[in-house]
């Protein structure tokens, strides 16, 4: 609270609206830190994640974090800052150094590779640089030079340096003294935090530090043996007030605290946290990492993670310690304490893609649940047909997609249908309404499956299928602010099927009462002209039209074009912001300003979590996405997502109606700013310029009439000439009745 409120009174009396706002806003959320104060944020290496550990560039990107360094020594004694005491693991070395490669046994563990101690500091600052440690990362900003100790506490105005040793007695074998080299630097520079997963190291600096350094003890793995007492880190843990006679506080693995199953789930909270606290220790928790495998209970979405930390209620850490240090600020500056069951449906809108598809399988009863529970304000069906002409909701077309029909009865019943693609497939007009449900079950979709990533593997073929008609049933009872129906191959459909599915939406939409109602917005949605063209000589539904491509900008015609039919665009993400190899680049785009000035809303689609989906100038956080579709100079009107629940809170947070008072990591990522900090040569190959939409992109021929004299009919008409002939029977009915009256 302090900070906060002297910034205030710093602030002219304009700002002090704002000020209060934000200091009410603190009040109300009393952290359950040992302090009360909000959890700290450090940065391990700086910006990790992005840029190499412990490199310039990393420290100079975690604004408003504490910086980490760990500490590692050089033959003369000199401090530099190095993730690894194998410089093999996050350096280049030039090759004459290989002849210096040896093995160690570090702490009992046997390391082969190129250690600090055996180089002078010149050595090492001249002919070694920083490299990517972690493979799946970028190396894009590989090559930088190391940095000093003595950098990190004095160049970067850090509000805090964290000073990790990690060998002591290692280091002693050398005859080199980290304690020595700290004791030093702490006379000269303030030092926050030294931490330590060595007892004696500890120990040893108590009473010679400042009072204002906390004495940090790193619990490693439980069953990691401590060098200077012999017990296991998971047995010291039983003695914290053995740990209280040197410490100040323990840095922790996250799965002390919040355990996960083998399976990667999330168990009960330990006490941890509440033991510490009572013991007079604050708690940190280490191991965050945006893009490294998050527990399936977080839905990929790594500021849910923090939230678990620090804003659960029960307890909040002290500190985390992260390779994103960005989205912890975000967690702790904006997202804390929110209300989720609010729901407004203002702009943007949250539109559901397949439901909650993130979690459940697309389209079925769970996925729109999950939908609706999590604040979407519109939920979505995209239309397909069964052998018996009944339209249902079904992301796709191939049941060998979205299904289990590749371990049923039906698996060998393919057919090439070139109209659809070349390859083989059973379609969901194969089979009857009854085969499916009877026979298959749901299967969960994988967009990132090439990255062997996979969606909430528990709910793999969870739910039930659903009708159009099911569909409709379940929006109209929730709190909506509209429904999507996607209608594609209308054409085919009509051609080859004999299936008139805007008719069959029409109908569907005038038997579950939509047509008459004005609570919920009913889109119909699709990137075929022709259709929309169709809906609208025959409803008065709001008609979006997908634009499928990428594409720069718009010509005015061919928006011209577009408000003769559509009263909405959506646009893929890679049109508002064009990426080459995951980095955004600077190319300026009008899509959104084009589209809105000629009074259509634009919705982008499709915002996943999973951190592959998104370019790195989103810090593979889907917050910072989607911040950066909203927040930009012409903000989208609406979200289309896999993750309704990660939009939904987006919009709740309390930092979103600052103006230009956001904080730093709310501001959204600059187009280009990333590819101008690389090297020349590490720059990815410049994008070739999108094409703007045309007229001749847009116009299309008009749907063909329904084909009634489909053999292999699955099919409407059966359908409508069942009902047909009920109507006639009816019909007949009256008339018996009224001649006997
Ligand atoms: C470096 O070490 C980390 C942590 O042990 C490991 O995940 C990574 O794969 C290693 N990187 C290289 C290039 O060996
Ligand atoms: C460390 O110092 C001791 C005593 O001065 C000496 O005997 C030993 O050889 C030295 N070890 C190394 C590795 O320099
Ligand atoms: C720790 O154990 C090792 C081997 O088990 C032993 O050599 C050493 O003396 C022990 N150290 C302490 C402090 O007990
Ligand atoms: C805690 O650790 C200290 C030092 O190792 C030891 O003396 C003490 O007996 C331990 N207490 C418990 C309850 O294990
Ligand atoms: C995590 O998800 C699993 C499966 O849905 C559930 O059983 C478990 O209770 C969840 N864990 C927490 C801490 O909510
Ligand atoms: C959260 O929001 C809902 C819906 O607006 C409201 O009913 C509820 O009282 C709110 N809860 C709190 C704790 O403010
Ligand atoms: C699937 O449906 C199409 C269109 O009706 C038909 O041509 C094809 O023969 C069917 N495939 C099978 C295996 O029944
Ligand atoms: C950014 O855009 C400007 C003008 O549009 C262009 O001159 C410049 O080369 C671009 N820079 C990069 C790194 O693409
Ligand atoms: C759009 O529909 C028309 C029929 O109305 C069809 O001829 C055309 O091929 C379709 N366009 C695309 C891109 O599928
Ligand atoms: C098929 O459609 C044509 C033109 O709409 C119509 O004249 C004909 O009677 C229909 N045939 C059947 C069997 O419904
Ligand atoms: C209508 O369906 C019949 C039977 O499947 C087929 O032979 C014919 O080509 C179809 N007509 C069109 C225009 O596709």
């Amino acid at each position: 609270m302090g900070r906060g409120s002297h910034v205030c009174s710093v602030l002219g009396s304009v700002l002090l609206l704002l000020c209060l706002g934000s200091a009410a806003a603190q009040k109300s959320s009393t952290w359950k830190t040992l302090s009360g104060d909000a959890p700290l944020v450090i940065a391990k290496g700086g910006f990790s994640g992005l840029f190499p550990d412990s490199s310039d560039f990393a420290y100079e990107s975690a604004p408003g974090a504490a910086l980490w360094c760990d500490v590692q020594l050089t033959k003369d004694s000199a401090g530099i800052c190095l993730p690894n005491i194998n410089m093999d693991n996050c350096t280049f070395t030039p090759t004459a150094y290989q002849s210096d490669v040896k093995t160690y046994n570090v702490n009992g563990v046997s390391v082969k590779g190129l250690f600090p101690m055996d180089y002078k500091i010149t050595d090492l600052l001249n002919n070694v640089y920083l490299k990517q440690a972690i493979l799946s990362r970028t190396a894009r900003f590989d090559g930088l030079t190391i940095v000093p100790v003595e950098d990190v506490l004095s160049k970067y105005k850090a509000p805090a340096v964290w000073l990790n040793v990690q060998y002591d007695i290692f280091y002693s074998q050398f005859n080199l003294s980290m304690r020595n080299y700290i004791l030093s630097v702490s006379k000269q520079y303030v030092v926050d935090y030294i931490s330590s997963p060595e007892v004696n190291f500890l120990k040893s600096l108590l009473g010679r530090v400042s009072k204002k350094t906390k004495l940090v003890f790193r619990f490693l793995d439980e069953h990691t043996v401590e060098p200077s007492t012999n017990q296991t880190y998971g047995s010291m843990l039983k003695n914290l007030t053995f740990i209280k006679t040197f410490a100040s506080g323990v840095l922790v693995p996250k799965h002390y605290i919040l355990p996960v199953t083998q399976d990667n789930y999330l168990q009960p909270h330990t006490s941890v946290v509440d033991d510490a606290h009572k013991a007079g220790l604050e708690v940190y928790a280490a191991d965050f990492a945006n893009d490294f495998l998050l527990s399936y209970n977080y839905s990929y979405d790594p500021l849910t993670e923090y939230l678990s930390f620090i804003n659960d209620g029960a307890f909040s850490v002290d500190g985390v310690l992260t390779d994103f240090p960005i989205t912890p600020s975000e967690a702790i500056g904006c997202f804390s304490n929110l209300n989720n069951s609010k729901i407004d449906h203002a702009k943007p809108l949250v539109i559901s893609h397949n439901g909650a598809s993130g979690d459940y399988p697309d389209c079925t009863d769970l996925a729109y649940q999950k939908a609706v529970a999590d604040g979407a304000d519109v939920i979505d069906c995209p239309v397909q047909v069964t052998k018996d002409g009944i339209p249902i909701c079904m992301s796709s077309i191939d049941l060998g997609d979205v299904t289990t029909i590749a371990t049923s009865q039906f698996a060998s019943q393919t057919t090439i249908i070139k109209d659809i693609k070349d390859t083989a497939g059973v379609y969901s007009f194969n089979l009857t309404w009854d085969d499916i449900v009877k026979n298959l079950k749901p299967m969960i979709s994988n967009p990132m499956l090439k990255y062997n990533m996979y969606r909430n593997p528990r709910n793999r073929n969870a739910g039930n299928f659903m009708r159009l008609s099911d569909f409709l049933a379940f929006a109209k009872g929730n709190d909506l602010s509209g429904i999507m129906i996607n209608v594609e191959r209308a054409a085919f459909m009509a051609e080859k099927l004999g299936f008139g599915v805007v008719d069959a939406v029409i109908k569907a939409l005038d038997d579950s009462g939509y047509s008459k109602q004005t609570a919920q917005k009913v889109m119909i949605q699709s990137t075929n002209s022709s259709v929309l063209v169709k809906f609208k000589q025959q409803t008065k539904y709001n008609l979006v039209y997908m634009i499928e491509e990428n594409v720069k900008d718009a010509a005015p015609s061919s928006v011209a074009d577009i408000k003769k039919f559509a009263d909405a665009v959506s646009v893929t993400t890679m049109s508002i912001y064009p990426a080459t190899d995951l980095f955004l680049t600077n190319q300026t785009n009008g899509l959104v300003q084009t589209m809105q000035s000629a009074g259509l809303p634009v919705y982008v689609y499709v915002l996943m979590n999973e951190f592959p989906s998104q370019p790195y100038d989103f810090f593979s956080d889907a917050t910072q996405q989607i911040n950066a579709y909203v927040k930009r100079q012409s903000g989208v009107d609406g979200l289309i997502t896999d993750f309704p629940g990660t939009a939904h809170r987006y919009k709740l947070n309390s930092c979103m109606n600052m103006g230009n008072s956001l904080p730093g990591f709310m501001i959204p990522a600059k187009p280009g700013g990333l590819i101008e900090s690389m090297l020349g040569a590490a720059q990815p190959p410049t994008l070739a310029p999108m094409p703007p939409l045309t007229e001749s992109d847009i116009v299309e021929p008009p749907l063909p009439p329904v084909n009634n004299s489909t053999a292999s009919a699955p099919s409407s008409h059966a359908a409508i000439r069942m009902r047909t002939d009920v109507s006639i029977l009816v019909t007949l009915m009256l008339c018996a009745a009224a001649l006997m009256i």
